[in-house]
């Protein structure tokens, strides 16, 4: 298809002995959404960090928008518009929730100011703008959670990939962050989502696939996924993740 803007095919990821993704083959079209679930250490943050750059891969490959990216550094993929938010936020604490965005924004400058970029930045986060004066670091988690996203959208990605944004926030700003995550949905962007909270991503994903110790035992649209028997007993039981499947 003409409008695949993420391909992997036969991803190995490995540290020293640990064969951490073993084969991983994987798409992403332009205005998708895949998902990636799976128990603790499954290798969905592995998956994340090779595909951005932040691992080696020891065989296999990566195209984004037809370029070879399976050893391309995580600023060069930011400035080619595929933009990771990592496990763990990764905001600049000591500075203004201002200062993040433009330096974010200064990664990949666009034709338009970075008046304008800040301002449908604000429009869709209107908690950020009332809080731009204030330290990232002071900020609360869902909050924080709000500006790592944002700093990722000030670059117009075409793909973004997203490590478990709904970790550890109140159910408040889990459900305003799936609100937000939609909303960017029903855009052209790709979107590449590792999740915990299962139920959740497979309402929100068009495809999903299931991670396994590196593998994926099962891959589909997200609605079948989410009624297929060995999924719903697995990941399913209580609208979470089951660590023990
Ligand atoms: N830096 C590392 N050194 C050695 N092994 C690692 C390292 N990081 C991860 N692993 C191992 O690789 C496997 C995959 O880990 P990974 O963090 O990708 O899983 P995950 O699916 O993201 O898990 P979680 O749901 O806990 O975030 C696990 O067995 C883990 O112990
Ligand atoms: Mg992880």
């Amino acid at each position: 298809m003409s409008d695949v803007i993420l391909s992997v095919s036969d991803l190995h990821v490995s540290y020293g002995p640990i064969r951490a993704l073993r084969g991983i083959d994987l798409q992403v079209h332009a205005g998708e959404t895949v998902a990636i679930v799976g128990a603790n250490g499954a290798g969905k943050t592995t998956l994340m960090r090779a595909l951005s750059g932040l691992l080696p891969v020891s065989q296999g490959k990566a195209i984004f928008l037809n370029h070879d990216i399976t050893r391309t550094p995580t600023h060069v993929l930011a400035h080619a518009g595929m933009l990771h938010v990592p496990e763990g936020r990764g905001t600049l604490q000591r500075m203004m929730v201002e200062e993040n965005l433009r330096l974010a924004w200064e990664i990949r400058p666009s034709a338009d100011s970075f008046e304008s970029a800040r301002q449908e930045v604000y429009q869709r986060f209107p908690r950020l703008q009332e809080r731009r004066h204030q330290l990232a670091g002071n900020l609360s988690g869902g909050e924080q959670q709000m500006l790592a996203i944002a700093r990722a959208l000030i670059n117009r990605p075409q793909l973004l990939l997203l490590d478990e944004p709904s970790m550890g926030l109140s159910p408040l700003f889990r459900h305003e962050v799936f609100r937000i995550l939609a909303d960017l949905r029903d855009t052209r962007m790709g979107i590449l989502l590792v999740e915990q909270n299962v139920r959740s991503a497979l309402r929100l994903a068009h495809r999903a696939h299931v991670l396994s110790q590196g593998v994926f035992t099962a891959s589909g649209d997200a609605s079948e996924l989410a009624n297929d028997p060995a999924v719903a007993a697995g990941y399913l039981g209580h609208g979470k993740l089951n660590p023990t499947l």
